[in-house]
């Protein structure tokens, strides 16, 4: 595997996609890292990503020097450059002509350049550069305006670009890096989609044995590939819990029933706990509070739930086992705060409540969202339920800012239906990332027939993104947005204005709470 070091670079899961996408396992780790720890993950190869720090400023941050000695060849990307360089003795400044956005990088021979003619276009992104190589180094590539756009230590096998390979906009990244992995650290190639979905299946097995698995089911992607996964493992020990929050949308509870029959799951409960969840959210307003109060109420269910399917079964057979869909992003996302990386929301299927007596079973904690869909493809889940967007487990009582009430779900409810079956109409739906609508919970003025009314404003939402960790807003048709924004305020009573988010992730996120 290769280990990429995460300086809190917005590329940093980008990095890690590619490296999977060329057949290699990765994963991103602190920088607090211990060479101790990282000995132990085994790698063959260390990335180190961006960051929005500089190299010299005090608190940013670094890897023990000790790293450096591990005889494992690294890789620095824009940072990671500077760091690496700043950390054996070169020296790194500022500079006045900044570089963002697209240059022309001339190279030199190189390993990391085989296959490549001079120059070639990269993506830059830092105003920072490396001034002084450290000893042993030589410039592989440089641009107008940067005298190191690239070095190496080719007999300790360092490596260093200023530019970012891993983004779309350097078109032969790709080959960079995978000039990196294989020609230079011979990496070997470990990750293939259908041997891991058979090592996966062969581990439940192994670690489940014939104890029973309790598995929330959404109906979501992350959840349903996880219980075909557990499904495939374990048969009749699997048992299904859907529960119904009241926080769904129009089509998740019909959605849910068709794919248990198409994918034939057997032992599934559907729970109505719309009642519940109402009062537990009763006049709450703060976001955390609400996503800790539902995952609270979420998991007393499932207990509950876990204690009545085993309740006349000897032991070694009862529930022993609580199945989740978390995938890797989720983990990364709700992370305990780290010196570099603020907790930005408390996941839903993260956030689990102390004293849980279940083991928490989570097959897919290791796979990107895209990876998850081709799983679902290689276990033969129908495309459709593959290509659902992501919905949050608070579902709509972070899409409802401000308290949660019945008349607001059921306004935003319909709302949500007409975006999502217009994108759909439109053939939209597959081409966005993840679309929804949110209800702001401020009035405004407006005008119906002869009459004032003063009424709910709209959010729609849609984002083009690969990761869900960054995210662009959806370019949208005007003459779709303006459809879908007749129909809503026509066709919903309590609606009479409709906005179209323009903001990308960073600085928002993509849900509102
Ligand atoms: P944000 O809003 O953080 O969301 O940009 C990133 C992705 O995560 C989804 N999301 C969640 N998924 N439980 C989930 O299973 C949650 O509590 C949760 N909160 C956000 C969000 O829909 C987006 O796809």
């Amino acid at each position: 595997m290769v280990a990429v070091v995460n300086f809190g670079g917005q590329y940093a899961h980008l990095i890690a996609r590619r490296i999977r996408d060329l057949g290699v396992k990765s994963q991103l780790v602190p920088p607090e890292i211990s060479p101790a720890k990282l000995s132990k993950l085994s790698p063959q190869a260390l990335i180190f990503s961006g960051s929005p720090f500089s190299c010299y400023q005090k608190n940013a941050p670094k890897v023990d020097p000790k790293i450096y000695e591990l005889d494992l060849p690294i890789l620095g990307i824009c940072y990671g450059q500077q760091l690496i360089a700043y950390q054996l003795n070169g020296q790194v400044s500022s500079y006045q002509s900044k570089q963002f956005g697209k240059e022309i990088l001339k190279i030199e021979k190189s390993k990391l350049f085989d296959g490549l003619a001079s120059p070639q276009i990269v993506w830059f992104s830092h105003g920072d550069q490396v001034d002084k190589l450290p000893v042993g180094f030589r410039v592989i590539a440089s641009t107008k305006n940067a005298k190191v756009a690239a070095m190496e230590n080719p007999l300790k096998k360092f490596y260093g670009i200023q530019f970012h390979a891993e983004v779309s906009h350097t078109p032969n990244g790709d080959k960079i890096i995978s000039n990196f992995l294989f020609k230079i650290s011979k990496v070997k190639k470990d990750w293939d989609l259908v041997k891991l979905k058979e090592n996966l299946i062969h581990n439940l097995k192994k670690d489940v044995g014939k104890a029973k698995v309790v598995m929330a089911i959404s109906g979501g992607v992350d959840s349903l590939v996880a219980s075909v996964l557990l499904k495939e493992a374990i048969g009749k020990n699997l048992h299904l819990v859907f529960i119904d929050t009241g926080l769904l949308r129009k089509y998740d509870l019909p959605d849910f029933k068709k794919v248990v029959k198409t994918v034939g799951f057997t032992n599934v409960k559907i729970l109505n706990a719309q009642t519940s969840f109402l009062k537990t959210l009763k006049e709450v307003v703060d976001p955390e509070e609400k996503r800790q109060k539902i995952a609270k109420l979420y998991f007393e269910l499932l207990e509950e739930e876990a204690r009545k399917i085993g309740h006349d079964l000897p032991a070694g057979r009862q529930v022993k086992y609580l199945g989740q869909g978390t995938i890797y992003p989720d983990r990364i996302e709700s992370a305990q705060p780290s010196k570099h990386a603020d907790k930005i929301k408390s996941h839903h299927n993260v956030t689990l409540p102390h004293g849980l007596k279940l083991k928490i079973i989570e097959p897919l904690a290791d796979f990107y969202k895209d990876e998850v869909r081709k799983l679902g493809k290689i276990l033969k889940i129908p495309q459709d339920f593959l290509n659902r967007h992501p919905f949050p487990g608070p579902g709509l009582a972070i899409r409802i800012l401000g308290e949660v009430t019945e008349e607001r779900l059921a306004i935003l409810r319909e709302v949500d239906y007409i975006f999502i079956s217009e994108l759909q109409k439109q053939s939209i739906y597959n081409k966005v990332g993840q679309a929804l609508a949110a209800l702001l919970p401020v009035k405004s003025v407006g005008v119906m027939g002869d009459s004032r009314t003063y009424s709910y404003i709209i959010s729609l939402r849609s984002v083009d993104t690969e990761d869900f960790m960054t995210a662009d807003w959806s370019k949208i048709p005007y003459d779709v947005l303006e459809k879908i924004s007749s129909r809503i305020v026509n066709e919903v009573r309590g609606v009479n204005r409709v906005v179209y988010d323009i903001t990308q992730k960073p600085p928002a996120t993509i849900e509102y709470e």
